[in-house]
């Protein structure tokens, strides 16, 4: 063959091969010409062919030598995941550690780091996956729900930790030297410091190590750093639960004297900030007698703890008191039941959260077509250049800001009827850098003499919340444009069953909506005596279980209105609105359902998916969310 190289017809011949899928045979020649020519391309070639091949190993030395060579996140992935793929764990969590520590910003790597936790499923306390969560937990741009999960459940399987668990079960607790082996899992202060810990048994012990410190300290002990961190940990565990841990009397009068000592500074300036730190593990700071004498403490004698427990505890809820008075108010609420809901959401702004998950910046049509990707792209109305997109019931701000984040030119204006809920999330916002997002307070049920159009409103879970969600709704459908797309998240009544049966005992338990009203329910609860076990352990496996403004919306909420698919279906034709598909918890949904409704192309015929909620009746255990658009 005239003017052909001798690589390059070998080139030729391997490719011939695999495309006869020969990928064994093409294998020698393509190792040939990558000794020959060992370039990022021909290597890649070699790593394709190794695992066409069923080469897995060699396969993966190859592309550390790609990764080598080109150290992109996508080929640090691709590693990981031949790991993960021979089952080689640790060795994938390693890879992930290194990808991240070389790449930290990348959200490639990120995101299937997390989604790699899925297929890990490790039930025993592991060392380098605990350094992976610590990695993952300690990021502000991530915030699965999975990742507090996960990590709690490792603590909770760690030997140091069933071993004080036993000791927090008995009648005495666990004595201060007994803290001690919790040190080797260092996890837990992370875990306490960024997560809120869910599971019945954490609980206990952390209960049982709160009072065991105090009492230590409160008996002259001194706590050393071990039991320092430990300490820092619990305050901020207990701070971001909302004070949700039962205590006894005694421990309220020792807070008290506490208290009282701090008010008066006895003591040395290390013994002081502890008592502060342990006042705070039972007491919201910020709201103290002794905050004055706390915030002197940090002013006076600076370390970095007592300085970032300032921050967290005092100046952030002072900043969101400062920011609650300023927040403009664009049609109060008047209706009886907005303003009963409201002032559940001032006394709990709910969701508290950390860390808002990074997205890659997306145009608005492609951030839709992964939301809903059975939808067809031609149902997707073309949208203008910066959107308008209205954020309606946006509580604390995690979506709003998500959206605000990860929207192009997006224009986000967002809502809510609690001026603390508003205030927190403008705090966020500022803290984030988000810069393209106008909080109001507003109800609702007022905004109809508003003249503003928005190309895009989304009102997750909140509808359900008003004495009249139709009417909401209607209002919410007279404010989009004639082109505009409307996200609506509501609750599912076949999912919520156990909720139902459990609000409607917690009813009749007369227990109100108070913190001490909340306590009590959840104690009832702790006890089971009058529940199902299979009911009390859904309710105790639930995240929002473990604060108080989680669970008082989950349990205790002024009012809710649960719906069923045909009543959605009914309401659309009511509003003119057209169904455009459900945003689904994970894909293993979209596959059970497409695999019983192959002719069901799109996925949005709502008599199908009653039908198939009605069979599995889980599906929707976070809430329906769905997009829909105006009809022709
Ligand atoms: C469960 S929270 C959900 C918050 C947010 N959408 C989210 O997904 O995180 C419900 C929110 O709806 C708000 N809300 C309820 N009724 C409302 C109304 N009539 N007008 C405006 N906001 C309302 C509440 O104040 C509360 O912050």
């Amino acid at each position: 063959m005239n003017g052909i190289s001798l690589p390059e017809k070998m080139m030729a011949e391997a490719e011939a091969l695999l495309a006869a899928d020969k990928a064994a045979e093409a294998l020698p020649l393509l190792e040939t010409l990558a000794r020959g020519a060992p370039s990022a391309d021909n290597i890649r070639k070699l790593v394709d062919c190794c695992l066409r091949a069923g080469c897995h190993e060699a396969a993966f030395n190859y592309q550390k030598q790609l990764l080598a060579l080109k150290p992109t996140g996508a080929n640090w992935v691709l590693l990981a995941e031949m790991a993960l793929g021979q089952g080689a764990v640790e060795s994938a969590l390693d890879i992930f550690l290194n990808a991240l520590a070389a790449h930290p910003e990348d959200p490639v790597i990120l995101q299937a780091a997390v989604g790699s936790l899925e297929r890990v499923n490790c039930r025993v306390y592991d060392p380098v996956l605990a350094r992976f969560l610590i990695l993952l937990l300690e990021r502000p741009d991530q915030n699965p729900l999975s990742v507090y999960a996960y990590a709690a459940q490792q603590v909770a399987s760690a030997p140091p930790f069933q071993q004080l668990l036993a000791k927090a079960k008995t009648k005495t607790g666990p004595v201060l030297e007994e803290l001690s082996p919790l040190t080797e899992l260092p996890l837990l202060p992370v875990l306490l410091k960024r997560a809120l810990i869910q599971g019945p048994d954490l609980e206990t012990a952390l209960i049982a190590i709160r009072k065991c410190l105090l009492i230590a300290f409160t008996g002259g002990s001194v706590l050393d750093e071990k039991a320092t961190v430990l300490l820092y940990g619990i305050a901020a565990q207990c701070f971001a639960g909302e004070y949700i841990y039962r205590e006894t009397v005694p421990e309220a009068q020792a807070i008290a004297a506490l208290e009282a000592d701090l008010c008066q500074q006895k003591g040395s300036v290390e013994r002081q900030k502890q008592a502060a730190v342990i006042v705070a593990c039972y007491r919201p700071i910020a709201r103290n007698p002794a905050k004055a004498a706390v915030v002197e403490l940090a002013r006076d004698h600076g370390d970095p703890d007592f300085s970032a427990f300032c921050v967290r505890q005092i100046k952030q809820p002072e900043e969101e008191a400062r920011i609650a008075e300023g927040i403009e108010t664009l049609y109060a609420p008047r209706d009886l039941v907005s303003c009963h809901v409201k002032e559940q959401y001032e006394m709990s702004p709910y969701p508290r959260w950390w860390a808002a998950n990074r997205i890659l910046k997306r145009s608005l049509a492609e951030d839709l077509r992964r939301q809903i990707p059975a939808c067809p792209i031609a149902d997707f109305p073309d949208m203008p250049e910066r959107p308008e997109i209205l954020i309606a019931g946006c509580g604390t701000g995690q979506h709003a800001i998500m959206v605000g984040n990860s929207i192009e030119n997006g224009v986000v204006t967002a809502l809510d009827l609690s001026r603390n809920s508003l205030a927190y999330a403008i705090r966020k916002a500022r803290e984030m850098a988000v810069t393209n997002i106008t909080f109001y307070q507003a109800d609702i049920l007022e905004l109809s003499p508003w003249q503003r159009r928005f190309d895009v409103i989304e009102s997750m879970g909140v509808l359900h919340h008003m004495g009249d969600p139709m009417a909401g709704w209607r209002i919410l459908t007279g404010l989009l444009a004639d082109r505009g797309l409307m996200k609506i998240g509501l609750y599912s009544n076949l999912a919520r069953q156990d909720i139902i049966r459990i609000r409607a005992l917690i009813a009749d338990w007369g227990f109100d909506d108070s913190l001490d009203g909340i306590r009590a329910v959840r104690e009832r609860i702790r006890d089971g005596a009058d529940l199902g076990e299979e009911m009390r352990q859904s309710i105790l496996s639930a995240y929002d279980f473990y604060s108080r403004g989680g669970c008082h919306d989950l349990l205790l909420h002024r009012q809710e209105y649960c719906f069923s698919i045909p009543e959605i279906s009914r309401a659309l034709s009511e509003l003119g609105l057209e169904f455009m598909g459900f945003q689904l918890s994970h894909s293993g949904i979209q596959q059970k359902y497409r695999a019983e409704y192959p002719d069901d192309i799109c996925m949005r015929d709502l008599d199908c998916w009653h039908a198939f909620e009605t069979r599995y009746p889980g599906i929707f255990s976070n809430m329906y969310a769905f997009w829909v658009k105006k009809a022709r």
